[in-house]
Parts: structure tokens; C-alpha cells; sequence
């Protein structure tokens, strides 16, 4: 099957940066097609530059997120996340033969080994996985018995029907195009229960097949990555040329 790694991402001064780390990685796995997802209301030429040379498949969209939805505490990337969803449907939709495919949300700042895909390439209908660094503590990870999962190590919020960061499960394109209504949700969807709400519309915690040797293995990092401090950028005097950085 093709991955379809979906990534939000957006303008700020290290977006560069981070996607430049981030498809190093990509393109070292087979059979990826990545969709990056601008939240802007255009394309912007920095990331259209960047594709072209990014040296994979790659499909650019974008889709600004509402002001009203731009506050710390609400959920971030809802909005880009569903283009995302909504173009892997529509391509898929009319075609004769169901192309085998797995979707993973692949958000811009993480840390992702090799590893991670080859296990997540042969996920049935919803595979998760350990993730590092996330949740207040050194790792969260769904607890496995014999083969199934029965609950989750976690820290934060243990309430959640589904206790797993983004970065934490794989859906196989067929799920996605059986629930065509299943979406990330604005409305009543708290920060940290995006992945819940979303999954609950697609599967159930006794159809969950994990990965990672039985979700011991922390192949993927919630990685953040520090605000640069830019105090001593010129206001005036500036450089006599344009860098894009
Ligand atoms: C945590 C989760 O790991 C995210 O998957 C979840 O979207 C997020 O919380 C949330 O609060 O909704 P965190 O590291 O706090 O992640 O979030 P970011 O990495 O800042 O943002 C997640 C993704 O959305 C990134 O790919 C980022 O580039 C993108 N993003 C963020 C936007 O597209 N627009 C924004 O305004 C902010
Ligand atoms: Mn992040």
C-alpha cells in the first residue's frame, strides 16, 4: 500500500526548517505520498519553492483556519487535517478498484523514524503505537493484552476513549472511504480530544491492531521545537539582500 502522510503546517520562522527535517525523512520511505496542507489562504511561495524541490510526491493544498479558531486552548490544524481527508476521498472515490493505502497524520514538528512506516504499512483497518515525549510524561502507549488493547498508559486526561496523540495511529484508505462523514470536529471537540472524537466515528478500541512490538517501541516523538528568539532583528539598516530562511 501507499502511505499518505497528511502535515499540517504553517508560516512562522522556523516552518522552513521543519520541513526541510521532516521530508529528509520522507523521502527515504518508499511509496509516500505527501499532503501538505497550508493553513493559509493561498499557497504561499516559500512552501509552493519548497515542493518543487522537496524531491517526493507531494500534493500542496491549503486552507486558512478561522480567526475565531486561532486561540491558545482550541485545537490546532482541524481545518487542514479535513482538506487533507477530503482530497484522498475525492481521489479515490471514483475509482473502479480500491487502491490499497494507509493514512497517517504527520504533523510538521514531530520526529519520525524509518521504523514507524514499515509498521504502520501493514495496518487492516486502525493501527496505533507508543509516542515519545508527550502527555507530561517520557512516553504514552496503548497497554496490550494478548494482542489487543485493553486500556492506556497515560498521564494526561486518561479519560479519553481513545487516549493517543496524532501522531500515535495509521487508518487504512478503506476505512477512510467507508466512513465518508467521518471528520476532525470544531464543535465540542476540546484541545487533546481531536484524536478521540475522530476515531470513535471510524472504529473501536477492540478492532485497534497495535504495532511496535505490541506497543512497546517508541519509534515516533512529539517533538516541539523552541520559539526562535529574533530580538535583535533590524529594523532598519536591513540586509541588502532577501534571504528566505
Ligand atoms: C498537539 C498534537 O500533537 C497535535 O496533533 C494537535 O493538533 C495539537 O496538539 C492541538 O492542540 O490541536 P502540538 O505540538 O501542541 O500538538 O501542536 P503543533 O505541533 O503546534 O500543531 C499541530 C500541527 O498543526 C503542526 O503540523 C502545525 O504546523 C499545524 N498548525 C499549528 C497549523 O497548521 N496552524 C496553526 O495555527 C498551528
Ligand atoms: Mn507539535
Amino acid at each position: 500500500p501507499t502511505i499518505y502522510a497528511i502535515t499540517p503546517t504553517y508560516s512562522r520562522p522556523v516552518q522552513k526548517a521543519e520541513l526541510t527535517r521532516l521530508a529528509n525523512t520522507l523521502r527515504q520511505v518508499a511509496r509516500l505520498h505527501w499532503i501538505l496542507v497550508e493553513d493559509a489562504a493561498t499557497r504561499s511561495e516559500l512552501v509552493s519553492r519548497f515542493v518543487a524541490g522537496a524531491g517526493l510526491p507531494c500534493t500542496h493544498l491549503h486552507v486558512p483556519t478561522p480567526r475565531r479558531y486561532k486561540r491558545p486552548g482550541l485545537p490546532r490544524a482541524t481545518e487542514q487535517r479535513n482538506a487533507g481527508l477530503a482530497w484522498l476521498r475525492q481521489r479515490h472515490q471514483h475509482l473502479p478498484a480500491p487502491q490499497p493505502g494507509v493514512l497517517f497524520f504527520a504533523d510538521d514538528d514531530n520526529t519520525y523514524s524509518l521504523e514507524l512506516f514499515h509498521e504502520m504499512r501493514t495496518t487492516r483497518k486502525v493501527s496505533v503505537w507508543p509516542v515519545g515525549l508527550v502527555g507530561g510524561r517520557r512516553y504514552e502507549r496503548p497497554v496490550v493484552e494478548n494482542g489487543k488493547v485493553v486500556g492506556w498508559y497515560t498521564g494526561w486526561r486518561a479519560d479519553r476513549p481513545f487516549a493517543i496523540d496524532m501522531a500515535g495511529f495509521a487508518v487504512s484508505l478503506q476505512v477512510i472511504l467507508s466512513h465518508p462523514k467521518a471528520v476532525f470536529k470544531r464543535r465540542g471537540s476540546q484541545p487533546g480530544m481531536q484524536e478521540s472524537d475522530f476515531l470513535k466515528q471510524i472504529t473501536t478500541v477492540e478492532e485497534l491492531e497495535p504495532k511496535a512490538n505490541n506497543c512497546t517501541k517508541v519509534l515516533v516523538w512529539h517533538t516541539r521545537t523552541e520559539k526562535v528568539n529574533l530580538a535583535n532583528e533590524p529594523k532598519y539598516h536591513l540586509d541588502t539582500v532577501n534571504i528566505e530562511v
